[in-house]
């Protein structure tokens, strides 16, 4: 963790110690899922997230946050159309590979590029197959929207983070 992390952020005279924000963020457990594109030179790029959520039942639609700094960032912006792979409790390889500096995350995974022309990760809990609806600009991250045109669902038990730790639902 980069010492950027640690520190105190003041805006508009809040001043707030950013260790404890970190902290207090993570008490809120979620699954884990990596959010994927093929990019604009024909690759796909993919990152290890936990900032999805559902937004919208009708329409149906999702989002997820991503830091500026993220070279997925620049995949995403240009991307219309993304996957969000909900892994199982059988792949936190992934989730730490695709959080990881791999040069090519994908290699050796596997995976498929699905319908609407996103990567597929086999194995996924879940698959939810989206087109770019919004880019919200948000402090050092992008908030991305996406109307869900495909969901899949299988078998199995999520990945849960809680606390910078990988659990299984017990
Ligand atoms: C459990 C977990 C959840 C994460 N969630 C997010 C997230 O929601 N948004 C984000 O930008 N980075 C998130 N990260 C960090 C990225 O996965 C990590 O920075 C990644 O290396 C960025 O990849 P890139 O620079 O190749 O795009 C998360 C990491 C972990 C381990």
């Amino acid at each position: 963790m980069s010492s950027d992390h640690n520190k105190s952020s003041s805006y508009l005279g809040l001043h707030l110690d950013g260790k404890a924000f970190r902290k207090a963020c993570g008490t809120f457990a979620t699954g884990i899922a990596v959010a994927a594109v093929i990019g604009r030179d024909g690759k796909p790029h993919g990152l290890t997230i936990n900032s999805f959520t559902s937004v919208s039942l009708d329409p149906p639609l999702v989002l997820l946050c991503i830091g500026h700094k993220a070279a997925s960032h620049g995949p995403f912006s240009s991307a219309t159309t993304f996957s969000i792979n909900i892994l199982s409790d059988a792949q936190s390889d992934l989730s730490t590979r695709f959080a990881s500096s791999h040069p090519n995350r994908f290699e050796g995974v596997d995976w498929f590029e699905g319908e609407l022309g996103s990567p597929v990760l086999g194995g996924s809990l879940a698959v939810m197959k989206c087109e770019m609806r919004e880019r919200v600009e948000a402090g050092d991250h992008t908030i991305f929207i996406g109307l869900v045109r495909r969901a899949e669902v299988n078998d199995g038990a999520p990945l849960v983070y809680f606390s910078g730790s990988y659990r299984e639902l017990k």
